[in-house]
């Protein structure tokens, strides 16, 4: 049994194979938080200390007794009101205004299987490999029931947490704040590894201690951002790749969200994630519901690298769905960068002509085949071909390439609407603006209100329209601004901090419908790259768009960044061309190669303007990564390198499971006069075997390469690339 209750102590407890995690409901009925980390097999409530400390309040059920203290208390789910004046996650207001909560444990069940989230994304998991723990709790006065969720699933070392409110009261209640996670720890040293970055720069990792204060990262974009992503890590000072305590938390939502890392004034240290409470604030009525989206947690007591594959695993076998969740994906070309608006239908069969000749299989058209849509501020909203600059219908360009045997993708924005558009003439209320106020454009564009059903529907029937009448195999779903005008023209005065809520839900709800009508269709997401990067996403395709810049030595840095929570299968990467068109440097077309395939491979280039060497190596790219597919999808991920430091390498490694085959590339950073020798230790091999590596075919031993690990060749050049593949011989020979 993976959750365990305790009816004489009163303490839950969950195991996973390396985790365990436990709470006490206490004689006044308050859910305690006692312990998460590696497994344990007794109660740990003697961790608790009491004491009678100035200025934290004293419960009033807990009489004269000045020791016990919410302030001080490590709790599964604070909330404001009950004396803890750290970061809580419910922050409620009751009918008459004022803002109060007190949870108390009501009731609980534990079950086989995954609880499951209406409208949201969420891990799912056979009857046989999850299970679930439902504690309800609630606020007497206001009638406010929160009924936590937990879901565990013991092989990955993970537990996921929810929370589903329910207003049992008369009168309505309004949810300020309603995070989904709280993680308190009662001692120790913490760093917080946060993943921050700007448009075409995502995800770079900052490492730095949890001090006294509140460290916020988060969104209020309306979608999950460029600049924090909705996924952090609690490590333990001096944690590192392989050793060390570290706690992984990742948000399954796609919209605006808040993660906060407190070190308490008794050096006690508070972790919250959930959604973002400014531009928030849900009502309830009597009856209502509301579900706080998902978190999954994770705990290792092997460092950095075990955290990243628990995660690489729930999400790619527990939370990607669909035909190519764990099939190949096709090897595409996007036209973007090598046209972007610019292009004919001829054009466009020109490309997928010299793509099949290279092996490649998939063209994917990008922006620029609707509407009157030759520049980027005009059309989005109106989802009708613009069969003038294509030659003829989609479907025509379509047939033509599946004829060539490719397969045909597309891209679309359908939460967007240009001013100039057939659609804004017809609906100008469907853009997001606030009346009596101008909105705030972006790339000239306006935000649909996807909170509303009626639009939602509308933009749905027009897409089907033409992904009924096209064979299209691929969807590239792009989302190019943030949401400023938060409001919507349907909720009322008191409703409109529901509304970025509702939009993320109605933007579920559109993908979950494509999904369910085109179940062959991959779906790739994008938000000008990797602005909506999320747990969330991938329930619905399991790729995403990594960034927009396809620069290969900033990729190695962003592809780093991005591993720590994600799979590389969830990881859209292409060769591009040099000068790349984001930063002006050039690298060789191995190294844009190398870097492409730790990720879902692909290119996006003038294929026409290759020369004829530069052909061979897409063939020979083509043949890589069809071959080491299985390896570098299904294969264990590791960093071998932090590309960050300042004389860092890129380096990483996939290992499969059995330890019989690993594929690890290098890339040298920088280059210097009289250069020093760079060694890298490999890592998941049989440290009893031997290894023959591929190109040389010299025999190294398994524990040798991880201990002592290997030099890296001298290169009188920046930014080379040297790739090793070792096939397991023989064990002790
Ligand atoms: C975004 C995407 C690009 C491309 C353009 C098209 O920026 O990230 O890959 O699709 O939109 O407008």
């Amino acid at each position: 049994m993976a959750v365990n209750y305790d009816e004489t102590t009163g303490i839950f407890t969950i195991q996973t194979e390396k985790s365990s995690y436990q709470m006490q409901v206490d004689r006044f009925g308050v859910l305690l938080h006692l312990y998460y980390g590696g497994r344990v097999n007794g109660p740990m409530d003697y961790l608790l200390t009491f004491a009678d400390r100035g200025f934290s309040g004293n419960l009033y059920d807990a009489g004269e007794d000045r020791t016990y203290s919410l302030d001080a208390l490590p709790q599964e789910y604070p909330c404001q009101g009950t004396g803890d004046f750290r970061s809580t996650c419910l922050v409620m207001e009751n009918f008459d205004g004022t803002i109060s909560c007190d949870l108390r444990y009501k009731s609980h069940r534990i079950s086989d299987g995954k609880y499951k989230l209406p409208g949201l994304p969420a891990v799912y998991a056979q009857e046989d490999e999850a299970q679930t723990l439902e504690i309800c709790l609630e606020d007497q006065a206001s009638g406010l029931e929160a009924v936590l969720l937990y879901g565990v699933l013991p092989k990955y070392d993970v537990i996921t947490r929810s929370v589903r409110f329910v207003n049992r009261g008369e009168k309505p209640v309004v949810l300020r704040r309603a995070s989904t996670a709280c993680l308190d720890f009662l001692g120790g040293e913490y760093d917080l590894l946060r993943f921050y970055g700007r448009h075409a720069m995502e995800r770079n990792l900052e490492r730095a201690p949890i001090s006294h204060g509140v460290t916020s990262i988060g969104s209020r974009r309306g979608a999950s951002s460029h600049q924090y992503n909705p996924f952090m890590i609690v490590a333990e000072k001096g944690t590192g790749e392989d050793f060390g305590r570290c706690y992984g938390m990742s948000f399954v939502y796609s919209g605006n969200f808040k993660g906060e890392a407190e070190l308490d004034q008794y050096g006690q240290t508070r972790i919250v994630l959930g959604l973002q409470d400014e531009l928030f604030a849900y009502r309830l009525k009597n009856g209502e519901e509301f579900y706080a989206p998902e978190v999954i947690l994770s705990y290792s007591g092997q460092g950095l690298a075990p955290l990243s594959q628990n995660f690489h695993k729930v999400i790619r076998h527990n939370l990607c769905r669909g035909t190519f969740k764990e099939s190949p994906r096709p090897i595409l070309v996007n036209n973007w960068e090598a046209t972007y608006l610019d292009f004919t239908g001829e054009k466009i069969c020109e490309i997928a002509r010299q793509a099949a000749e290279l092996g490649i299989e998939m063209l994917v058209l990008d922006d620029g085949w609707f509407g009157k849509r030759d520049s980027d501020s005009v059309s989005l909203g109106d989802w009708v071909v613009n069969e003038k600059k294509l030659g003829g219908p989609l479907s025509a360009i379509a047939d033509k390439v599946n004829a060539m045997g490719l397969k045909f993708g597309l891209w679309v924005e359908p939460e967007m609407i240009s001013e100039d558009s057939d659609l804004y003439r017809a609906h100008p209320d469907w853009a997001m603006v606030i009346p009596g106020r101008k909105p705030v454009r972006s790339r000239q564009q306006l935000v649909l209100d996807f909170s509303r059903e009626e639009v939602v529907d509308y933009i749905y029937d027009s897409l089907c329209r033409v992904l009924d009448h096209a064979n299209v195999e691929y969807l590239k779903w792009d989302m190019n601004r943030s949401i400023i005008d938060v409001y919507s023209a349907l909720a009322g005065r008191q409703s409109q901090g529901e509304v970025l809520y509702k939009y993320t839900l109605g933007l579920y709800r559109f993908l979950d419908r494509l999904g369910r009508r085109y179940p062959q269709m991959l779906i790739e997401g994008c938000c000008g790259g990797g602005g909506r990067f999320d747990a969330g996403m991938l329930y619905y395709g399991p790729q995403i768009w990594c960034s927009d810049n396809t620069d290969a030595i900033d990729r190695i840095r962003i592809q780093y960044g991005t591993s720590f929570g994600y799979p590389v299968s969830s990881m859209g990467s292409h060769v591009s061309a040099v000068p790349n068109h984001q930063t002006g440097r050039s690298v060789s077309f191995k190294t844009r190669g190398a870097v492409a395939m730790a990720g879902s491979f692909g290119y996006e280039l003038e294929l026409g303007k290759l020369t004829p060497e530069e052909k061979e190596e897409v063939k020979a790219q083509v043949r890589a990564y069809k071959r080491h597919w299985r390896l570098i999808q299904d294969g264990n991920y590791y960093r071998l390198s932090d590309p960050f430091a300042p004389d860092g390498l890129g380096a990483w490694e996939f290992a499969s499971e059995d330890g019989k085959e690993a594929l690890v590339t290098v890339v040298t950073l920088n280059t210097h006069g009289n250069p020093l020798t760079s060694y890298v230790r490999l890592k998941g091999l049989n440290p009893d075997g031997w290894y023959q590596e591929e190109s040389e075919g010299r025999m190294y031993q398994g524990s040798a390469l991880m201990e002592g690990g290997i030099p890296v060749p001298y290169s009188t050049d920046e930014y080379q690339t040297w790739q090793l593949y070792l096939r397991l011989r023989g064990e002790n020979i």
